[in-house]
């Protein structure tokens, strides 16, 4: 109980700078325990485990960076022959436009013709990411490429494509934690909330960072 009131209550970085989102002007309301996600990871392994029962070797690709723990937790409970490489992703273009591009910062290390590949995403969103990538990654002829998603937030969709497996659906609200962030921060609370901004002029409840 404690626990989670420690983790959901907001994190303040004290003055904020011009440049920087106000880290201390939201609170981030618990929206899925860490206890939830283990379990969740645990029977979505299971399943993985199923599938590619008979593989050689499963290359498990996470997409940089939100998906770092959610990988990290994940090929902890594979009981298969397993490697893990990542890909950098960024998406660009705004709102106005029906497509994104989608710029590979960071390639995978190893060619994957051939290989079973398991690509680890951490939310689908419009879904731009996803199929991109899994557009680009198809084109070097794996011979067998699953997806999964941590979370998935279906009423955001722009582009038909689901996660072959999909931990949590969620409503169209901005989250953080368990490796997700806002404007970089929040990746290390081990739970999913949701991101709240304070009304303006709110009482900082004593932190002194208030406006
Ligand atoms: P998509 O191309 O719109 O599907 O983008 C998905 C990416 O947007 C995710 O991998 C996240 O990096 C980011 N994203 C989408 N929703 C959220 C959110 O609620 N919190 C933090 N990042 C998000
Ligand atoms: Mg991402």
């Amino acid at each position: 109980m404690t626990q989670e009131d420690e983790t959901g209550q907001a994190q303040t970085n004290g003055a904020a700078d011009a440049d920087q989102p106000d880290h201390g002007a939201y609170i981030v309301e618990p929206m899925i325990s860490a206890k939830a996600i283990a379990a969740r990871v645990e029977a979505l392994a299971k399943e993985i485990e199923r599938t590619f029962a008979d593989t050689e070797l499963l290359v498990v690709v996470g997409l940089l960076r939100g998906s770092f723990i959610f990988i990290a937790d994940l090929v902890r409970e594979l009981r298969l022959p397993v490697e893990v490489d990542f890909i950098e992703a960024s998406s660009y273009g705004n709102a106005m436009e029906s497509t994104r591009e989608v710029r590979i910062l960071k390639d995978l290390r190893a060619p994957i013709e051939g290989r079973d590949v398991l690509l680890v995403e951490d939310i689908v969103d419009t879904g731009h990411t996803l199929s991109q990538v899994v557009k680009m990654l198809r084109a070097r002829k794996p011979r067998r490429l699953a997806t999964i998603a941590l979370l998935d937030k279906p009423s955001r969709r722009e582009v038909e494509i689901r996660a072959d497996w999909i931990g949590f659906e969620i409503p169209d609200e901005f989250v953080v934690g368990y490796g997700i962030d806002y404007a970089q921060r929040n990746r290390n609370l081990p739970h999913i909330g949701k991101v709240v901004f304070r009304e303006r002029g709110t009482d900082t409840a004593g932190d002194g960072a208030g406006p």
